[in-house]
Protein backbone atom coordinates (compact mmCIF):
# COMPACT_ATOMS: atom_id res chain seq x y z
CA UNK A 1 0.00 0.00 0.00
CA UNK A 2 0.87 3.37 -0.67
CA UNK A 3 1.40 5.80 2.10
CA UNK A 4 3.39 8.74 0.41
CA UNK A 5 5.94 7.28 -1.72
CA UNK A 6 6.50 4.01 0.80
CA UNK A 7 4.84 0.78 0.16
CA UNK A 8 3.94 -0.80 3.59
CA UNK A 9 2.41 -3.90 3.94
CA UNK A 10 -0.83 -4.15 6.04
CA UNK A 11 0.39 -6.52 8.17
CA UNK A 12 3.31 -8.89 8.75
CA UNK A 13 5.45 -10.93 10.77
CA UNK A 14 9.11 -11.16 11.57
CA UNK A 15 11.02 -12.48 14.57
CA UNK A 16 7.99 -13.76 16.12
CA UNK A 17 6.17 -10.27 16.50
CA UNK A 18 3.00 -9.72 14.43
CA UNK A 19 3.69 -5.70 13.26
CA UNK A 20 -0.30 -4.36 11.81
CA UNK A 21 -1.18 -0.95 10.73
CA UNK A 22 -3.72 -0.07 13.33
CA UNK A 23 -6.87 0.37 11.46
CA UNK A 24 -8.91 1.84 14.16
CA UNK A 25 -6.49 4.83 14.20
CA UNK A 26 -6.71 5.65 10.20
CA UNK A 27 -7.24 7.68 8.48
CA UNK A 28 -6.49 10.22 11.28
CA UNK A 29 -3.34 8.49 12.96
CA UNK A 30 -1.07 6.13 11.07
CA UNK A 31 0.22 3.74 13.97
CA UNK A 32 1.86 0.62 12.98
CA UNK A 33 1.39 -1.73 16.57
CA UNK A 34 3.68 -5.10 17.44
CA UNK A 35 2.44 -7.77 19.20
CA UNK A 36 4.87 -10.37 20.46
CA UNK A 37 1.98 -13.27 21.34
CA UNK A 38 -0.76 -15.10 20.20
CA UNK A 39 -3.09 -13.65 22.76
CA UNK A 40 -2.01 -9.98 21.70
CA UNK A 41 -2.61 -10.81 18.21
CA UNK A 42 -5.91 -12.32 18.97
CA UNK A 43 -7.44 -9.28 20.69
CA UNK A 44 -6.06 -7.01 17.75
CA UNK A 45 -8.48 -9.29 15.66
CA UNK A 46 -11.13 -8.95 18.07
CA UNK A 47 -11.23 -5.29 18.48
CA UNK A 48 -10.50 -4.66 14.80
CA UNK A 49 -6.85 -3.09 15.14
CA UNK A 50 -6.58 -5.47 11.73
CA UNK A 51 -9.47 -5.87 9.87
CA UNK A 52 -10.97 -7.28 6.43
CA UNK A 53 -11.34 -11.15 5.43
CA UNK A 54 -7.84 -11.12 4.40
CA UNK A 55 -6.06 -9.36 6.49
CA UNK A 56 -7.57 -11.23 9.10
CA UNK A 57 -6.77 -14.39 7.67
CA UNK A 58 -3.25 -13.31 7.70
CA UNK A 59 -3.59 -12.52 11.63
CA UNK A 60 -5.45 -15.57 12.27
CA UNK A 61 -1.69 -17.52 10.44
CA UNK A 62 0.29 -15.54 12.27
CA UNK A 63 -1.10 -16.06 15.88
CA UNK A 64 -1.62 -19.98 15.88
CA UNK A 65 2.29 -19.55 14.34
CA UNK A 66 2.72 -17.19 17.76
CA UNK A 67 0.92 -20.04 19.93
CA UNK A 68 3.54 -22.71 18.38
CA UNK A 69 6.67 -20.65 19.08
CA UNK A 70 5.22 -19.98 22.40
CA UNK A 71 4.75 -23.33 23.43
CA UNK A 72 1.26 -22.86 24.11
CA UNK A 73 -1.47 -26.18 23.69
CA UNK A 74 -1.97 -25.87 19.71
CA UNK A 75 -5.52 -26.86 20.45
CA UNK A 76 -6.27 -23.98 23.14
CA UNK A 77 -4.44 -21.49 20.46
CA UNK A 78 -6.77 -22.67 17.18
CA UNK A 79 -10.10 -22.51 19.51
CA UNK A 80 -9.16 -18.96 20.99
CA UNK A 81 -8.21 -17.52 17.14
CA UNK A 82 -11.82 -19.13 15.91
CA UNK A 83 -13.62 -17.58 18.78
CA UNK A 84 -12.28 -13.96 17.68
CA UNK A 85 -14.58 -13.10 14.85
CA UNK A 86 -16.99 -15.70 13.42
CA UNK A 87 -18.12 -14.96 9.83
CA UNK A 88 -14.64 -14.55 7.67
CA UNK A 89 -13.91 -17.70 6.44
CA UNK A 90 -10.18 -16.88 5.43
CA UNK A 91 -9.36 -16.82 9.25
CA UNK A 92 -10.11 -20.63 9.59
CA UNK A 93 -8.96 -21.48 6.67
CA UNK A 94 -5.26 -20.01 7.60
CA UNK A 95 -6.16 -20.96 11.29
CA UNK A 96 -6.27 -24.76 10.38
CA UNK A 97 -3.11 -24.83 7.74
CA UNK A 98 -0.97 -23.45 10.25
CA UNK A 99 -2.03 -26.06 13.47
CA UNK A 100 -1.79 -29.17 10.48
CA UNK A 101 1.53 -27.77 9.72
CA UNK A 102 2.66 -27.28 13.32
CA UNK A 103 1.99 -31.33 13.91
CA UNK A 104 5.17 -30.98 12.11
CA UNK A 105 7.66 -28.81 13.64
CA UNK A 106 7.44 -25.09 14.64
CA UNK A 107 9.19 -24.06 11.90
CA UNK A 108 6.94 -25.88 9.62
CA UNK A 109 3.97 -23.66 10.94
CA UNK A 110 5.97 -20.44 10.78
CA UNK A 111 6.95 -21.34 7.37
CA UNK A 112 3.40 -22.14 6.73
CA UNK A 113 2.06 -18.83 8.22
CA UNK A 114 4.18 -16.70 5.96
CA UNK A 115 3.79 -18.60 3.00
CA UNK A 116 -0.35 -18.11 3.47
CA UNK A 117 0.16 -14.28 3.72
CA UNK A 118 2.40 -14.36 0.19
CA UNK A 119 -0.43 -16.50 -1.42
CA UNK A 120 -2.75 -13.57 -0.04
CA UNK A 121 -0.60 -10.76 -1.90
CA UNK A 122 -0.72 -13.38 -5.04
CA UNK A 123 -4.34 -13.78 -5.21
CA UNK A 124 -5.21 -9.98 -4.95
CA UNK A 125 -2.86 -9.16 -7.62
CA UNK A 126 -4.39 -11.69 -9.94
CA UNK A 127 -7.97 -10.62 -8.64
CA UNK A 128 -7.01 -6.91 -9.61
CA UNK A 129 -5.86 -8.40 -13.43
CA UNK A 130 -9.01 -10.39 -14.13
CA UNK A 131 -11.10 -7.51 -12.88
CA UNK A 132 -9.65 -5.00 -14.56
CA UNK A 133 -10.89 -6.53 -17.68
CA UNK A 134 -14.31 -6.01 -16.53
CA UNK A 135 -13.46 -1.86 -15.96
CA UNK A 136 -13.78 0.53 -19.45
CA UNK A 137 -12.30 3.61 -19.80
CA UNK A 138 -14.11 6.26 -17.83
CA UNK A 139 -16.61 3.45 -16.09
CA UNK A 140 -18.05 4.99 -12.59
CA UNK A 141 -17.67 2.10 -9.66
CA UNK A 142 -19.68 1.87 -6.32
CA UNK A 143 -18.06 -0.03 -3.66
CA UNK A 144 -19.16 -1.18 -0.14
CA UNK A 145 -17.13 -1.36 2.96
CA UNK A 146 -13.35 -1.53 2.97
CA UNK A 147 -12.20 -4.69 0.44
CA UNK A 148 -8.75 -2.72 -0.60
CA UNK A 149 -5.11 -2.75 0.57
CA UNK A 150 -6.19 -2.09 4.19
CA UNK A 151 -8.27 -5.93 3.93
CA UNK A 152 -5.68 -7.72 2.68
CA UNK A 153 -1.75 -7.63 3.28
CA UNK A 154 -1.60 -5.84 0.08
CA UNK A 155 -3.56 -4.86 -2.77
CA UNK A 156 -7.15 -5.54 -1.89
CA UNK A 157 -10.42 -7.59 -3.76
CA UNK A 158 -13.01 -5.76 -4.67
CA UNK A 159 -10.14 -2.60 -4.72
CA UNK A 160 -7.34 -4.32 -6.65
CA UNK A 161 -9.12 -4.33 -10.43
CA UNK A 162 -9.79 -0.34 -9.53
CA UNK A 163 -5.79 -0.08 -8.63
CA UNK A 164 -5.05 -1.96 -11.59
CA UNK A 165 -7.34 0.09 -14.03
CA UNK A 166 -5.78 3.25 -12.27
CA UNK A 167 -2.40 2.18 -13.26
CA UNK A 168 -3.10 1.64 -16.52
CA UNK A 169 -4.63 5.03 -17.36
CA UNK A 170 -7.98 4.30 -17.53
CA UNK A 171 -10.04 7.09 -15.73
CA UNK A 172 -12.39 5.79 -13.38
CA UNK A 173 -14.27 7.05 -10.31
CA UNK A 174 -15.44 5.84 -7.10
CA UNK A 175 -18.39 5.74 -5.19
CA UNK A 176 -17.31 4.77 -1.76
CA UNK A 177 -20.12 3.90 0.40
CA UNK A 178 -19.78 5.60 4.14
CA UNK A 179 -20.69 1.88 5.71
CA UNK A 180 -21.89 2.64 9.60
CA UNK A 181 -21.73 1.95 11.97
CA UNK A 182 -17.72 1.74 11.19
CA UNK A 183 -17.23 3.45 8.59
CA UNK A 184 -14.57 1.65 6.66
CA UNK A 185 -15.67 2.89 3.59
CA UNK A 186 -15.84 6.72 4.57
CA UNK A 187 -12.37 6.20 6.48
CA UNK A 188 -10.42 3.03 5.07
CA UNK A 189 -11.73 3.60 1.13
CA UNK A 190 -11.40 6.97 0.98
CA UNK A 191 -8.10 7.18 2.08
CA UNK A 192 -6.42 4.03 -0.35
CA UNK A 193 -8.11 5.71 -2.89
CA UNK A 194 -6.64 9.22 -2.18
CA UNK A 195 -3.26 8.16 -1.40
CA UNK A 196 -3.28 6.19 -4.64
CA UNK A 197 -4.68 9.28 -6.73
CA UNK A 198 -7.85 7.77 -7.52
CA UNK A 199 -10.91 9.91 -8.24
CA UNK A 200 -13.53 9.32 -5.60
CA UNK A 201 -16.35 10.21 -3.71
CA UNK A 202 -17.88 9.11 -0.07
CA UNK A 203 -21.66 8.93 -0.12
CA UNK A 204 -23.57 7.82 2.43
CA UNK A 205 -25.06 4.57 2.72
CA UNK A 206 -28.65 5.39 1.82
CA UNK A 207 -27.64 6.84 -1.12
CA UNK A 208 -27.43 3.79 -3.21
CA UNK A 209 -30.59 4.23 -5.55
CA UNK A 210 -30.54 7.61 -6.16
CA UNK A 211 -26.97 7.28 -7.81
CA UNK A 212 -28.16 4.33 -9.65
CA UNK A 213 -31.36 5.88 -10.78
CA UNK A 214 -29.14 8.73 -12.12
CA UNK A 215 -27.33 6.82 -14.48
CA UNK A 216 -24.33 7.68 -12.39
CA UNK A 217 -23.01 3.79 -11.25
CA UNK A 218 -21.77 1.50 -14.01
CA UNK A 219 -21.34 -1.62 -12.00
CA UNK A 220 -20.39 -2.61 -8.61
CA UNK A 221 -17.74 -4.68 -6.96
CA UNK A 222 -17.34 -5.08 -3.36
CA UNK A 223 -15.54 -8.36 -1.20
CA UNK A 224 -16.52 -11.04 0.41
CA UNK A 225 -16.25 -12.33 4.24
CA UNK A 226 -17.60 -16.06 3.40
CA UNK A 227 -18.98 -17.80 0.23
CA UNK A 228 -21.19 -20.81 0.48
CA UNK A 229 -21.08 -23.55 -2.40
CA UNK A 230 -24.07 -22.17 -4.18
CA UNK A 231 -22.50 -18.97 -4.34
CA UNK A 232 -24.55 -17.50 -1.92
CA UNK A 233 -21.92 -14.75 -0.11
CA UNK A 234 -21.82 -12.96 3.43
CA UNK A 235 -20.28 -9.01 3.33
CA UNK A 236 -20.02 -5.94 5.55
CA UNK A 237 -23.83 -5.75 6.18
CA UNK A 238 -25.81 -3.21 3.35
CA UNK A 239 -24.20 -5.35 1.03
CA UNK A 240 -27.44 -7.37 0.08
CA UNK A 241 -29.22 -4.03 -0.10
CA UNK A 242 -26.86 -2.75 -2.87
CA UNK A 243 -27.59 -6.08 -5.07
CA UNK A 244 -30.89 -5.72 -4.70
CA UNK A 245 -30.58 -1.82 -6.43
CA UNK A 246 -28.04 -3.38 -8.61
CA UNK A 247 -30.34 -6.22 -9.84
CA UNK A 248 -33.43 -3.43 -9.64
CA UNK A 249 -31.64 -1.28 -12.19
CA UNK A 250 -29.88 -3.79 -14.66
CA UNK A 251 -26.61 -2.92 -13.48
CA UNK A 252 -23.44 -5.76 -13.15
CA UNK A 253 -23.07 -6.50 -9.25
CA UNK A 254 -19.58 -8.48 -8.68
CA UNK A 255 -18.24 -10.49 -5.66
CA UNK A 256 -13.92 -10.23 -6.09
CA UNK A 257 -12.56 -13.33 -3.43
CA UNK A 258 -9.76 -15.32 -3.44
CA UNK A 259 -9.99 -18.97 -3.24
CA UNK A 260 -9.22 -19.00 0.97
CA UNK A 261 -12.92 -16.94 1.28
CA UNK A 262 -14.78 -20.23 -0.35
CA UNK A 263 -16.51 -22.48 2.18
CA UNK A 264 -17.73 -25.55 0.03
CA UNK A 265 -18.80 -27.16 3.32
CA UNK A 266 -21.56 -24.45 4.08
CA UNK A 267 -24.32 -25.56 1.50
CA UNK A 268 -26.02 -22.12 1.18
CA UNK A 269 -25.94 -18.89 3.07
CA UNK A 270 -28.50 -19.45 5.40
CA UNK A 271 -25.86 -22.00 7.28
CA UNK A 272 -23.37 -18.42 7.62
CA UNK A 273 -22.63 -17.49 10.95
CA UNK A 274 -23.61 -13.65 11.09
CA UNK A 275 -21.32 -12.03 13.76
CA UNK A 276 -23.52 -9.68 16.57
CA UNK A 277 -21.01 -6.81 16.94
CA UNK A 278 -21.80 -4.24 20.21
CA UNK A 279 -24.20 -1.90 19.82
CA UNK A 280 -21.55 0.72 21.12
CA UNK A 281 -20.59 0.96 17.49
CA UNK A 282 -24.01 2.50 16.07
CA UNK A 283 -24.19 4.90 19.25
CA UNK A 284 -20.79 5.82 19.06
CA UNK A 285 -18.69 8.12 16.40
CA UNK A 286 -14.99 8.51 17.34
CA UNK A 287 -12.91 10.84 14.72
CA UNK A 288 -11.14 14.38 15.39
CA UNK A 289 -12.99 17.84 16.71
CA UNK A 290 -12.54 21.17 14.89
CA UNK A 291 -9.51 21.54 16.97
CA UNK A 292 -7.82 18.16 15.66
CA UNK A 293 -8.65 16.38 19.49
CA UNK A 294 -10.08 12.50 18.65
CA UNK A 295 -13.02 12.33 20.38
CA UNK A 296 -15.69 9.74 20.94
CA UNK A 297 -19.32 11.02 20.59
CA UNK A 298 -22.72 9.78 21.40
CA UNK A 299 -25.18 10.21 18.16
CA UNK A 300 -28.24 8.58 19.19
CA UNK A 301 -31.03 8.81 21.34
CA UNK A 302 -29.54 7.90 25.11
CA UNK A 303 -31.50 4.98 26.51
CA UNK A 304 -32.48 3.80 23.02
CA UNK A 305 -31.10 -0.04 22.03
CA UNK A 306 -29.76 -0.62 18.73
CA UNK A 307 -28.96 -4.04 16.63
CA UNK A 308 -25.50 -4.47 14.70
CA UNK A 309 -25.36 -7.50 12.76
CA UNK A 310 -21.92 -6.91 10.45
CA UNK A 311 -22.86 -8.70 7.89
CA UNK A 312 -25.97 -9.79 5.63
CA UNK A 313 -25.93 -12.55 2.97
CA UNK A 314 -26.46 -11.54 -1.01
CA UNK A 315 -28.24 -14.60 -2.84
CA UNK A 316 -26.30 -15.64 -5.88
CA UNK A 317 -28.58 -14.67 -7.67
CA UNK A 318 -28.09 -11.25 -7.00
CA UNK A 319 -24.17 -11.43 -8.47
CA UNK A 320 -23.22 -11.18 -12.08
CA UNK A 321 -20.14 -12.64 -11.74
CA UNK A 322 -17.31 -13.83 -8.96
CA UNK A 323 -13.75 -12.38 -9.79
CA UNK A 324 -10.96 -14.84 -8.24
CA UNK A 325 -7.79 -15.54 -8.65
CA UNK A 326 -8.28 -18.48 -11.04
CA UNK A 327 -10.54 -16.43 -13.27
CA UNK A 328 -14.54 -14.75 -13.50
CA UNK A 329 -17.18 -17.04 -12.82
CA UNK A 330 -20.51 -16.35 -14.24
CA UNK A 331 -22.21 -18.99 -13.10
CA UNK A 332 -21.70 -20.36 -9.04
CA UNK A 333 -22.16 -24.08 -10.11
CA UNK A 334 -19.08 -23.30 -11.89
CA UNK A 335 -17.75 -22.40 -8.39
CA UNK A 336 -17.24 -25.74 -7.44
CA UNK A 337 -14.11 -25.95 -9.52
CA UNK A 338 -12.29 -24.11 -7.16
CA UNK A 339 -12.98 -26.98 -4.36
CA UNK A 340 -9.47 -28.90 -5.07
CA UNK A 341 -7.63 -25.38 -5.52
CA UNK A 342 -4.93 -23.78 -3.35
O1 LIG B 1 -15.98 -6.08 9.71
P1 LIG B 1 -14.89 -5.93 8.68
O2 LIG B 1 -14.40 -4.53 8.52
O3 LIG B 1 -13.78 -6.93 8.88
O4 LIG B 1 -15.64 -6.33 7.35
C1 LIG B 1 -15.00 -6.21 6.16
C2 LIG B 1 -15.84 -6.51 5.01
O5 LIG B 1 -16.98 -6.85 5.07
C3 LIG B 1 -15.16 -6.46 3.74
O6 LIG B 1 -16.03 -6.04 2.75
C4 LIG B 1 -14.65 -7.86 3.46
O7 LIG B 1 -13.82 -8.33 4.45
C5 LIG B 1 -14.22 -7.98 2.09
S1 LIG B 1 -12.62 -8.65 1.74
C6 LIG B 1 -11.48 -7.63 2.48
Amino acid sequence: MKIGDIHHLTILMKDAVVYMIDQNKLPFIIEVKAFEDYEGTCEAIRNMTVRGAGAIGAAAGFAMAQGFLQGADPEYVRNLIRATRPTARDLFFAVDRVFEAGKISVQTAVDEAQRLAELNVEAARKIGTYGDTLIRDGARILTHCNAGWLGFVDYGSALAPVYIAHRKGKRIHVYADETRPRSQGARLTAWELANEGVEHTIVPDNAGAYLMSKGMVDLVITGADRIAANGDTANKIGTYEKAILARHFGIPFYIAAPRSTFDFETPDGSAIEIEQRSQDEVHYQTGPDRDGKIRTIRVTNPGSEALNPAFDVTPAELITAYITEYGIFNNPADLLQLKNKG
